[in-house]
């Protein structure tokens, strides 16, 4: 699959409320990592659930996957859902489980073996720098250590798709480093495609990655 999302004059809209999106046409092909951009209220995060099947779509065409998003429902997006990892600000950790057992949930929804979770909820705390507070509970962490624990948990299925609301709105220079390095490292080692809303671009994206900006319900495909 070359084209990871595409989108041909979509158009959303909540209902009973004048289209926040009026006019996005673009395509992500496999293995790019884009960075959405536009001022607080453009309808970043509005774009973003249209591509995880939270958000209605009121005209045009949308695929991800390979998958007509205009009519997903039911069984077919809850396993395109098995296959993104996403960083919502609205889905936050389950705070009745361990750090651990928040990081092996996507995989043991995906029915994988038990010890199999584990071991790859140990693998990706490394990655976060949080091997130390497997045990701990989401509330005993600071904000910049859960936004991590999701990062990880985004991560832990392996999907082919993360899509990321700024993830380092709010951390630290050290948290918001670990966790645009994981971004990066899933990017070039898993060949995993990004699609990340931020208001700043770090440096260290330089060259190679994709940009979208939102202004007044067009979404420009700057690069
Ligand atoms: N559930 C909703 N019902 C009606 N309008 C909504 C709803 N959610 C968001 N909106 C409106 O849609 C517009 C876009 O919102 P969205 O959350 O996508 O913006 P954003 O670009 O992510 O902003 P921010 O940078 O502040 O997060 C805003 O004007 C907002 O008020
Ligand atoms: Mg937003």
């Amino acid at each position: 699959m070359r084209n990871v999302i595409e989108a041909n004059s979509l158009k959303l809209a909540y209902p009973r409320h004048e289209p926040v999106i009026k006019n996005a046409t673009f395509r992500v092909e496999t293995n790019q990592f884009v960075f959405v951009t536009g001022a607080s209220g453009s309808g970043k995060s509005t774009l973003l659930k249209s591509m995880y099947g939270a958000m209605d779509i009121s005209g045009g065409d949308l695929s991800v996957g390979g998958i007509d998003m205009r009519s997903i429902s039911g069984s077919k997006l809850y396993k395109l859902r098995r296959h993104i990892g996403i960083v919502f600000q609205d889905y936050k950790l389950i705070k009745e489980w361990s750090v651990e057992k928040n990081v092996m949930l996507p995989l043991i929804i995906a029915g994988f073996p038990k010890d199999v979770c584990r071991a790859q909820a140990i693998k990706l705390l490394n990655h976060v720098k949080l091997s130390h507070k497997s045990d701990k509970y989401p509330m005993e962490l600071s904000g910049g250590e859960q936004q991590r624990v999701a990062m990880a948990r985004a991560l832990a299925h392996n999907p082919f798709l993360i899509l990321a609301d700024e993830p380092t709105g709010n951390l630290d220079d050290y948290s918001s480093q670990v966790v645009w390095e994981l971004l990066e490292r899933a990017n070039e080692e898993l060949e995993t495609t990004v699609v990340v809303v931020t208001h700043h671009i770090p440096e260290m994206f330089n060259a190679e990655y994709r940009h979208l900006m939102i202004e007044n319900g067009v979404v420009y495909d700057i690069h």
